[in-house]
């Protein structure tokens, strides 16, 4: 199992608080002078906006269709040989992406066959996974609060299968991955705290 060094991957239901806490921690890098780079999942590249088109409901397409498309903005993702992750990290960053292939096997397995799913999404693990643990009911009261039309995936009952998912490959992670679970409700600033001090004893 190919384990990428200084790649970190924040992972929660919507709503979960991934987006402010890898920003906190990428204004702490900056701070402290270290070369980071923050990106995340679905992408910005034609495939990712085409899936964020498909979440806001505005082209229709089958669940399985969905899926290949979440695999194939991710190995562009890691792969592209011009702003891929695997040549940023390489070039001495470090990277920290909100969402991965764990978001693919917790949300795209409630719909699609659990086996294509992880077929598709057999890429190289992070060295560290910070899994930001809000409840689902939580989370459904953040997403209604920031108002805008509901996506695709921003049901309770479907996010209670997500986090299913989720609990299922946090408890079968291979090994070399450092994970962090922590609770999403203990307000900003304790999560973030709790984020740096697991980091800190690998120097990041
Ligand atoms: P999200 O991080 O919520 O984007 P934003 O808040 O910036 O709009 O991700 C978009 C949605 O895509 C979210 O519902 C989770 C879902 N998703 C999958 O279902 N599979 C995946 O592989 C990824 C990366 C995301």
């Amino acid at each position: 199992m190919e384990i990428l060094s200084s790649f970190i991957v924040f992972e929660g239901l919507d709503g979960a608080g991934t987006t402010t806490q890898i920003r906190n921690l990428a204004k702490y890098y900056e701070v402290n002078g270290r070369r980071y780079h923050i990106t995340n999942e679905p992408t910005s590249s034609p495939i990712g906006t085409l899936i964020r088109q498909i979440l806001q409901k505005k082209v229709m397409t089958t669940p399985d269709a969905l899926a290949y498309l979440y695999a194939a903005d991710r190995s562009d993702h890691l792969y592209n040989p011009d702003h891929g992750i695997t040549r940023l990290l390489s070039d001495g960053s470090i990277v920290m992406s909100d969402r991965y292939f764990y978001s693919s096997i917790a949300y795209q397995s409630v719909e699609c066959d659990r086996d294509l799913i992880e077929r598709i999404n057999r890429f190289p693990s992070p060295e560290f996974l910070i899994f930001i643990d809000t409840p689902v009911d939580e989370c459904m009261a953040r997403i209604e609060k920031r108002g805008g039309e509901k996506e695709l995936f921003d049901r309770a009952g479907f996010l209670r299968l997500v986090r299913e998912n989720y609990m299922r490959q946090l408890d079968a992670l291979p090994e070399g991955v450092h994970l962090l679970v922590v609770d999403g409700t203990a307000g900003i600033d304790d999560v973030e705290r709790s984020v740096r001090s697991f980091l800190a004893p690998f120097s990041l």
